[in-house]
């Protein structure tokens, strides 16, 4: 039976980051959900189809195919037969993922695509229903959270080091608004699993998180 390791939390908390690491340690697979939501929401644009228009969202589902490859374990997102890994994190697509990832239609399918992978690998995955609806058997489940002030700070510090010039006040204000949209939709919301472990890197480096879920992973492997 394949181990599975999923790490749920909101925007910026670091998952990915954390999650990459793991699977590297543990010799597992790193699915990354957020990018598969991503890469229809650049679908969506690419049509130009409304973040609203339910109707034609279901429809264009049908249209859709997401799958993962992996390149030196680094996970490469095709839509549609096109590898679209290098256009999804841009702000416009995260907005749009979030807005579209309400409807089940688009959960269903990629819900399919992410158990069929859990099934035949060993895998960390993260994102935001993965311990509560994706993978409810998950042998370890992590809720990794952060203030919203020291994730709009992460943020910041990250697009300063890209050259940009950020507004602060911006980036926590867009940041309350993907939360407040990603934990009351009426579809798998973001919420920590009854049997999930709750960490809190406000106050923590990247080493000390990783070591945190290091160790749980193998407490929970030598029980
Ligand atoms: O983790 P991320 O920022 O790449 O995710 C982008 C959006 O996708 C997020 O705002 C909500 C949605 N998402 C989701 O609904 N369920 C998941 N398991 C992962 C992401």
């Amino acid at each position: 039976m394949s181990y599975a390791i999923a790490i749920d939390g909101p925007a910026g908390a670091g998952k990915s980051t954390i999650a990459k690491r793991i699977a590297k340690e543990m010799a597992f697979i790193y699915v990354d959900t957020g990018a598969m939501y991503r890469a229809m929401a650049v679908y969506f644009l690419d049509n130009k189809i409304g973040a609203e228009e339910e109707a034609l969202i279901n429809a264009a589902c049908d249209n859709i195919s997401v799958a993962i490859e992996y390149d030196n374990g680094v996970q490469q997102v095709l839509l549609n037969g096109e590898n679209v890994t290098g256009r999804l994190r841009r702000e416009e697509v995260g907005v749009m993922a979030s807005k579209t990832s309400v409807y089940p239609k688009v959960r269903e399918k990629l819900v399919e695509l992410q158990r069929a992978l859990a099934a035949e690998h060993n895998v960390v995955m993260d994102g935001r229903d993965i311990g509560t609806c994706v993978l409810p058997g998950a042998q370890l489940k992590i809720f990794l959270t952060a203030s919203v002030e020291a994730r709009a700070k992460r943020r910041y510090d990250e697009l300063c080091g890209k050259g940009e010039k950020p507004d602060i006040n911006e980036i926590t204000e867009d940041i309350r608004e993907r939360d407040y949209r990603d934990m009351n939709r009426d579809v798998s919301p973001l919420r920590a699993a009854d049997d999930a472990v709750f960490v809190d890197s406000s106050h923590m480096g990247i080493e000390e998180v990783i070591k945190t879920v290091a160790d749980l992973f193998h407490e929970n492997v030598s029980r």
